[in-house]
């Protein structure tokens, strides 16, 4: 069986819909050439791991959290920005997640600067990347967005439901490594 796979919107998209809250699914078209209907396109929503990674009460302002998602061993950040951010969860929409592997060549970033909500330089070649305007690249070599995470609020619970954009280095957000495990 002959089979293309198609990521729409950078790979795995997550919607965001009215009040900030974000859907945690992606959509990939699927090409087959042995299908019935004569290699007919067809929709697939993909599912993203449901993982709990803290609480509201483990925030300080400005004091970032880092944890694996959606596969073991990539990392990503969630901060308490402390003013309103677009898509941020939380009584403040103050909120927010990110992947912190530098869409240049994958870098890890762990500088943040909480004053001007940048996280950076990246170590390798000095990218910035501002989390208050969705992680776009604002200074050196990267010119794409950081990885958005998608994030669900329960109570003082806070979980990783989905990404938007394609982590560094991979075609699909869901496929071929380990997800990681679905924690409660
Ligand atoms: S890997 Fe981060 S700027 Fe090159």
């Amino acid at each position: 069986m002959r089979r293309r796979d198609f990521l729409l919107a950078g790979g795995a998209a997550g919607a965001v819909v009215a009040g900030g809250i974000l859907v945690p699914v992606g959509l990939v078209l699927t090409d087959d050439d042995d299908n019935a209907t004569g290699g007919a396109t067809n929709a697939q929503l993909l599912s993203f791991p449901r993982v709990r990674i803290g609480a509201v009460s483990d925030l300080a302002v400005g004091e970032p959290l880092f944890f694996d998602y959606p596969f073991e061993g990539h990392s990503n950040l969630v901060v308490l920005v402390g003013e309103r951010i677009l898509g941020g969860i939380g009584d403040g929409h103050d909120i927010v997640a990110f992947s912190n592997q530098c869409t240049h060549m994958g870098c890890v970033i762990t500088e943040y600067h909480p004053d001007e909500n940048v996280l950076g330089p990246c170590p390798c070649h000095f990218s910035s990347f501002d989390l208050s305007r969705d992680g776009i690249a604002s200074f050196g070599q990267a010119t794409q967005n950081l990885p958005r995470v998608l994030l669900e609020l329960d109570n003082d619970d806070i979980y990783a439901t989905g990404i938007f954009r394609l982590v560094y280095g991979h075609s699909d957000n869901v496929a071929g490594e380990s997800l990681v495990e679905v924690r409660s």
